[in-house]
């Protein structure tokens, strides 16, 4: 392997501390910051989440509240309990875990999250504010990617930054970000075609499709950044990204290994994100 790693728990354990001493700093003034996070249903994976993101507010001393609802939860009792939390001070973040039982619909949920303690960054108030460059609550993982890079001296600003994938979650506000930082974005999708030799003309690539080892040593320019969003479990039980990570580490000048890359960024970033909605209370 010729690349060099970027260790996304090191750095998100940098952060982790930094958030540390501002907590510290707000006690002071009186202020806890809050989070409550809302689980429907029994998906073992959300449940995996949930606590570790219990578990991060412990760590960091946040207050934390967590809500685990029957799957047959009407969407009328979700929201009801949501407009709780949005009127309650102690709480400065709000999180419900993705997916939602079916019956739920996804839109009325995160619409009905009050815009300042929205810490996933996912309502349609916050993607706006994130698109023209407003202050607004960003969404984790993509504000994740953005810290990676900067921190590894790998900022975007000139350089052509090729995305892959267009998800609402990761693929589209990573590429709005990544313009925010200037750099010039590509975006692919499942329909671009020859995606191979776009890929080998960026400075930076970021996978997020969910395809297994999708991107190839070949799709990758020499010295090129390459950061790993894929989470996706092979038949054998291990996890593995979207890019092939023994042929690209060969080539690449940086890369996010998985586990350990990106993923320790996402729930950091949440801690951030309700550190400021908290912050944003202290004005
Ligand atoms: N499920 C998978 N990723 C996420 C996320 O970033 N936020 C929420 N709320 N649910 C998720």
């Amino acid at each position: 392997m010729s690349a060099k790693l970027i260790e996304g728990k090191k750095i998100s354990d940098q952060i982790r501390a930094e958030i540390k001493d501002e907590v510290a700093k707000l006690k002071s003034s009186g202020i806890q910051p809050g989070l409550a996070v809302i689980l429907v249903g029994e998906d073992p994976a959300s449940q995996v989440y949930v606590r570790n993101k219990a578990k991060a507010c412990e760590d960091l001393g946040f207050y934390s509240e967590v809500h685990r609802l029957s799957a047959e939860t009407s969407q009328a009792e979700l929201l009801e309990l949501i407009g709780r939390l949005n009127a309650q001070d102690s709480v400065h973040g709000i999180l419900v875990q993705l997916p939602l039982p079916k019956h739920i619909e996804e839109k009325a949920v995160i619409d009905a999250i009050a815009v300042e303690k929205d810490v996933d960054g996912f309502h349609p108030v916050s993607v706006g504010n994130m698109v023209i460059g407003d202050d607004a609550l960003l969404p984790c993982t993509p504000a994740g990617v953005i810290e990676l890079l900067k921190r590894t001296g790998n900022s975007p600003a000139g350089k052509h930054a090729v995305v892959i994938g267009r998800s609402n979650i990761v693929g589209k506000p990573v590429s709005l970000l990544l313009l925010r930082e200037h750099a010039t974005v590509t975006i692919c999708h499942s329909r671009t075609p020859n995606l191979a030799e776009v890929s080998r003309q960026a400075d930076i690539v970021v996978a997020a499709v969910g395809v297994p080892k999708l991107v190839k040593g070949d799709w990758i320019k020499p010295g090129a950044v390459v950061i790993d969003v894929g989470v996706n479990r092979l038949p054998d039980g291990k996890l593995c990204g979207d890019v092939d990570f023994a042929e690209a580490s060969e080539v690449a000048g940086w890369i996010t290994p998985v586990p350990g890359g990106v993923g320790p960024m996402t729930i950091t970033m949440l801690m951030k994100n309700t550190l400021k909605a908290a912050l944003g209370k202290a004005k």
